[in-house]
């Protein structure tokens, strides 16, 4: 898909489709509305009058203007975009995706989005091209019939009035981010077969060499020699060796301020969790093969940052693993020793996600890291606190933790932070090694948190749960059904405020 920007007048555009959101509750009074109104013979005024559209989030409504004069594009897409006043940039994104995939339903291939967002161009241009790229990716990779096969050539960015440059700048970036947030879901939605951990430390390789990132990768000789017994106890039961994979993004020029300071991402790269010999029940066992969002959660973040070239450094730590049962495998009752030393009996060999991040977290300090950012599908617990709307966030850093937060807020990416205290550490006590790797029923995410914790020690920390939020149950308007690439834009959004706050500092 070809996307550029514009800054001319909407009846410019040469496409044969013109998006334009609609607020809920908006009359035609003034400005754009009203113009296209006019061209169009009153047309817009109608629908609005008559209620065809109300401006709800992902309403729309396909107007033709066959007799139109003085306006290029020959169709007008009204889209709602909701509460004007809660029109922030995550919605901008959202009205981009579901005008996009309504119009490549009706088999248009020019475009043209007027997301009509105050504020400065470039983030809104941004946020278009990221929502439109993502809107348009379908989870189709193995059909060979019904495959989506229309597609949207070219789409142009349309803010009145704005700086070139602006525009510019923001369509690359929002290409990039929206990319990137495609190849998280595009390796989530893998199946275990076709992603191992082998082929995932190679996807990793040829994204470093793609993009010039520094790239190592761990075998299990190596993790045994570092004294990683708490991962390699998860890949015990499985013929697939596992993996620890290491990328590194440097910028061209190193930074000036804050030399020491180093801030790792680690993700859970589980590409198929059985349960092990704790097996889970077969219902819904399919889903499992997306595991690995966390670990793809990171290398979609690195991915982008290759390409948006923030001047501070980036680390990026992946544990690799199957999670299966086997006469080899690790049973409940089994106490490993990880890499800090701790010991860790094993009460359930389901909850391994915490077991393979423990000594991930405590290698990515090794390396150097000071602040630390964990993000996994760790807790089926999260579904039941949260649903599929917010992502869990916990940690030992307020100051870092409303940080992501924000960063969230500012992409549309909900976050809501349960608490640690330390009272939740004492359910994770072991009665013979020094904790035990589940906590029993009551607050599932926050023990798994507690958990993760033991290993951060020193560490400025926050753990994101993804389990309830990587994986979209059914389509939206602006977005397939299947993995949903959570967190990335938040992520990348959270480095660009970073380095935008130490500029400052
Ligand atoms: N991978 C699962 C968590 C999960 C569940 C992710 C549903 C996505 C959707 C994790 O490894 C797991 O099985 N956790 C257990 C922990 C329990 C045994 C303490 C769970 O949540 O049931
Ligand atoms: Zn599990
Ligand atoms: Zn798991």
């Amino acid at each position: 898909m070809q996307v550029q920007g514009t800054a001319s007048g909407a009846k410019e555009a040469d496409v044969q489709a013109l998006a334009v959101a609609v607020f809920q509750g908006e009359k035609v009074e003034r400005g754009l509305l009203q113009e296209l109104d006019q061209l169009s013979g009153g047309l817009i005024k109608s629908v609005l009058e008559a209620e065809e559209i109300k401006g709800k989030e992902g309403e729309t409504v396909l107007l033709h203007l066959s007799k139109a004069q003085g306006i290029k594009a020959q169709r007008i897409l009204l889209v709602g975009a909701g509460e004007k006043s809660d029109y922030q940039l995550g919605k901008v994104s959202q009205m981009a995706g579901t005008a996009c995939r309504f119009l490549r339903s009706r088999n248009l291939k020019s475009v043209a989005i007027v997301p009509r967002a105050e504020g400065e161009a470039q983030p809104v241009a941004a946020r278009v091209v990221e929502g439109a790229i993502i809107g348009l990716f379908e989870p189709d990779k193995y059909r060979t019939e019904d495959k989506e096969k229309r597609e949207i050539e070219r789409l142009i960015v349309l803010i009145e009035g704005a700086a070139e440059e602006a525009l510019r700048r923001g369509v690359e970036q929002g290409r990039i981010v929206g990319e990137s947030v495609n190849y998280t879901r595009d390796l989530a939605n893998e199946p275990g077969a076709y992603l191992t951990p082998t082929i995932m430390a190679t996807r990793a390789r040829e994204l470093a060499q793609e993009f010039g990132l520094t790239f190592d990768v761990l075998d299990e000789e190596q993790m045994e020699k570092e004294g990683m017994g708490s991962l390699l106890s998860v890949s015990r039961g499985s013929e697939e060796p596992a993996k620890l994979i290491i990328l590194k993004y440097a910028p061209p020029t190193p930074p000036g301020k804050n030399q020491n300071e180093l801030l790792a991402l680690v993700g859970k790269g589980i590409t198929f969790d059985s349960g092990g010999i704790s097996l889970k029940p077969g219902e819904n066992m399919e889903l499992m093969k997306y595991d690995m969002t966390g670990g793809a959660t990171v290398m979609g973040v690195i991915r982008a940052m290759a390409q948006l070239k923030p001047p501070i450094p980036l680390l990026g730590v992946v544990p690799c693993s199957e999670n299966l049962p086997s006469g080899r495998a690790t049973k409940p009752g089994d106490v490993v020793r990880a890499m800090t030393g701790k010991t860790i009996e094993i009460i359930n060999t389901d909850a391994e996600g915490r077991l393979i991040l423990a000594d991930a977290i405590a290698y990515a300090k090794k390396l150097g890291a000071t602040q630390v950012i964990d993000m996994a599908t760790l807790t089926g617990a999260v579904s039941i606190a949260l649903g599929d709307v917010n992502v869990a966030i916990l940690g030992t850093d307020q100051e870092l933790i409303d940080e992501v937060i924000a960063s969230g807020r500012e992409v549309g990416e909900k976050f809501w932070q349960l608490p640690l205290d330390k009272e939740y550490s004492k359910q994770i006590k072991s009665d013979i090694a020094d904790i035990k790797n589940v906590g029993g029923r009551k607050g599932g995410t926050i023990t798994a948190a507690a958990f993760l914790k033991e290993f951060a020690e020193g560490l400025s920390w926050a753990h994101l749960d993804i389990a309830g939020t990587a994986w979209g149950d059914e389509a939206k308007p602006f977005r397939a059904k299947g993995p949903t690439g959570i967190a990335v834009r938040t992520l990348v959004n959270f480095v660009r405020r970073s380095v935008e706050n130490s500029e400052l500092a």
